[in-house]
């Protein structure tokens, strides 16, 4: 699979629900792995112009999907990044297919208590913003868990330090990906 070239490594793709961390997660992992690091909602933001909340308000999260969507095929299609995803991008199966075909895919999890705790700040999740955000994690976790849990490599968020998350994933990266990569 690796042929010694930086752009013939596979994709490190990382997906789970908000809050777990995909994006701190992804920007370590990618520094130890000396690969370009990207995180799909920021580049929405910046090729569109304008936050996520934002689009959600005026193209609705079907528009928001489909920007997403044309993003994995766009990315899928290239190798060498360290990819964070957004929580939602489980939802077409699309999706991971395209980005299993090549690149390794890693599901970060953690329960709604981790979850709250880490988005509990933040306001810039459309999807957070209406009613309580117990219930709403709650229930949209309950709806996508087996989505993230068909996942084949996943890594429990909650009971591990950031350090160690990181040092699980680029094991997981290594092991699937071949050897020439730098040790951690
Ligand atoms: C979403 C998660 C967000 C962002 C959008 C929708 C979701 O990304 O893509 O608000 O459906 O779970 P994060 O997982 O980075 O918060």
């Amino acid at each position: 699979m690796t042929t010694g070239t930086q752009a013939a490594r596979p994709n490190l793709v990382l997906v789970g629900f908000m809050g777990t961390g995909k994006s701190a997660v992804g920007r370590r992992a990618a520094r130890k792995l000396d690969l370009d690091f990207v995180d799909m909602d920021d580049l929405i933001e910046n090729r569109v112009g304008k936050p996520i909340s934002e689009l959600f308000r005026e193209e609705g999260e079907v528009g928001f999907r489909a920007r997403e969507r044309a993003l994995v095929e766009e990315l899928a299609g290239e190798a060498g990044r360290v990819i964070a995803t957004g929580g939602g991008v489980v939802l077409d199966p699309r999706n991971l297919l395209d980005f299993e075909r090549g690149g390794v895919v890693v599901c970060l999890l953690a329960g709604v208590e981790t979850i709250l705790r880490r988005v509990a700040a933040q306001d810039h999740r459309p999807l957070l913003e209406q009613g309580d955000k117990r219930a709403r994690v709650g229930a949209l976790l309950e709806q996508r868990r087996p989505l993230y849990q068909a996942i084949r490599h996943r890594v429990d968020t909650d009971h591990n330090v950031l350090e160690r998350t990181v040092a699980a994933v680029v094991a997981i990266y290594r092991h699937q990906a071949g050897g020439d990569t730098p040790q951690l």
